[in-house]
């Protein structure tokens, strides 16, 4: 690899053009793109006054670094962040970096988000990347969100005019992004989240929070598209995993996940015009000591129409999962809402198959449809989930009967195959 600073690469390339000028045109192009691909621009946050271990707030450091890097004319650009701490935030990592096409943002140290609530916006991010092309974020460093002083002001269930805590990590409309090896922990409200951004990786993270901490769910995908998380630890508060709307061909492979809420769809139909949900796969996953395994759940009293289709779980392991197949179409989480108006979202063509583990309550399969709008296509094939009991085999061999899982299903005539624990519903 080579490094460069501005301007220089410009010499080499003529240089290249110069020796190579008797060539033909093809070869010529063919030189100068191999120029410019192998010409990395370098950008270290320390050469813009940010300093490791040093208390002071290092956000215009960050931003001023930033800068220089999403306006290079390199189109190769690496943003470094070196070992030792750094408080920061909020940051706006904002595109479009028009010459640039692969962005690595390497962090190798520790960031911790700032603790004064006021400088966030409602809604927004700790660290928001937008618009931006090409993006790795890797290195193995840490994302601290500081969330034990945040999470007492997380009110929004009981006051309506509340403000949301930041994400820690906001990905919004972006197009070809990697993130690799990093760790985010107690973030005060989401860890990461996707808002429409198209053909994202994610892979070897380490997402950690109490049990007990509100909202902060590990990975949130919402209208994006090919979006693709592998390998990765989760443990918090709240949902591992959460798919909401407008989301397609998502694929979930080999996390671990627990505590917490378990993978999770939705909740889908809060709001008017949310658009469908189709081609998710979750494969290869262990649930262990989480609420939900997997979990589907549409909102009661939906305002507007829309679906969930193609949607398929299999290898999933659950350890002592509260729920570990849940489908539940009349969440209503507050009070206030009409609850005996079914929900008006279409659930179909939903595959679970080789789900096994044990379940710590009785019910291990549900499948409570919406009454208005039945679920189409459900399909359970080798369904093997035992209850969980601290005492072991002895006390389910006393009594057998008192020890049986089971399913209950509402407006849904699912399709077995195979192995079936608990037994199917009539
Ligand atoms: C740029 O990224 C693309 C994929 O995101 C990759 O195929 C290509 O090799 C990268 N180029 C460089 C110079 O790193
Ligand atoms: C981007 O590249 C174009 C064409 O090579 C050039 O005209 C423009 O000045 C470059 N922009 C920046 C910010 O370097
Ligand atoms: C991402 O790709 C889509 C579709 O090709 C395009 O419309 C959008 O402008 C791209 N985003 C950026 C930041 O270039
Ligand atoms: C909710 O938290 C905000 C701070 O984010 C605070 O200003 C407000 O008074 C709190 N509301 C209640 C009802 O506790
Ligand atoms: C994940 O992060 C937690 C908290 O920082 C740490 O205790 C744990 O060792 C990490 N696990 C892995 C696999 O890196
Ligand atoms: C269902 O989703 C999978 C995975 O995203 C995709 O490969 C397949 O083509 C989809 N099937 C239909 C009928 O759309
Ligand atoms: C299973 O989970 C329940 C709570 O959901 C907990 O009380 C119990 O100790 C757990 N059992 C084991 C064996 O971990």
């Amino acid at each position: 690899m080579y490094i460069k600073m501005e301007n220089f690469c410009y010499l080499k390339i003529f240089f290249f053009i110069f020796i190579i000028s008797s060539s033909s045109e093809a070869e010529n192009m063919n030189m100068r793109n191999r120029v410019d691909k192998s010409t990395v621009f370098l950008v270290n946050v320390l050469s813009f006054g940010a300093r490791a271990n040093d208390q002071r707030d290092h956000t215009k450091a960050f931003v001023a670094a930033w800068d220089k890097a999403c306006k290079s004319s390199s189109s190769s650009v690496h943003f470094i962040i070196p070992r030792g701490e750094f408080s920061v935030g909020p940051l706006r990592f904002s595109g479009p970096c028009t010459n640039v096409t692969n962005l690595t943002v390497q962090v190798k140290g520790h960031l911790k988000a700032s603790t004064d609530l006021s400088k966030y916006r409602s809604g927004g991010g700790w660290i928001e990347f937008g618009w931006i092309n090409g993006l790795t974020l890797t290195g193995g460093g840490t994302f601290d969100g500081q969330g034990a002083l945040a999470w007492p002001f997380n009110n929004c269930t009981s006051d309506s005019n509340c403000k949301l805590l930041p994400t820690s990590l906001k990905f919004v409309g972006m197009n070809r992004t990697v993130v690799r090896r990093i760790s985010s922990v107690n973030s005060k409200f989401f860890h990461i989240a996707l808002v429409e951004c198209r053909d994202f990786k994610g892979t070897r993270l380490n997402i950690t929070a109490p049990s007990d901490s509100p909202n902060t769910d590990g990975i949130h995908i919402e209208r994006s598209s090919n979006v693709y998380f592998s390998r990765s630890h989760i443990a918090t508060g709240d949902d591992c995993v959460s798919i909401g709307q407008g989301n397609s061909q998502i694929t979930i492979t080999s996390i671990k996940c627990g505590p917490g809420h378990g993978i999770s769809v939705g909740s889908l139909g809060k709001y008017p015009n949310e658009k469908d949900v189709k081609g998710l796969v979750v494969r290869d996953c262990k649930m262990s000591g989480t609420t939900n395994g997997i979990r589907i759940k549409t909102w009661a009293n939906s305002p507007g129409l829309s679906a969930a289709t193609n949607m398929t779980f299999e290898n999933i392991i659950m350890n002592n999962v509260t729920n570990p197949i849940i489908i539940d179409q009349s969440y209503c989480p507050f009070s206030s809402c009409a609850s005996n108006v079914p929900s008006k979202v279409k659930l179909s063509e939903i595959y679970f198959k080789n789900i096994r583990g044990t379940s710590s309550s009785r019910v291990a399969v549900q499948l409570h449809c919406s009454r208005g709008i039945p679920c189409k296509k459900v399909y359970l094939e080798n369904v093997h989930l035992d209850l969980s009991s601290s005492e072991g085999g002895r006390k389910q061999s006393r009594n057998r009967e008192y020890e049986a899982v089971s399913s209950s299903c509402r407006n849904v005539r699912a399709n077995y195959i195979g192995t079936q624990i608990p037994p199917p519903c009539h």
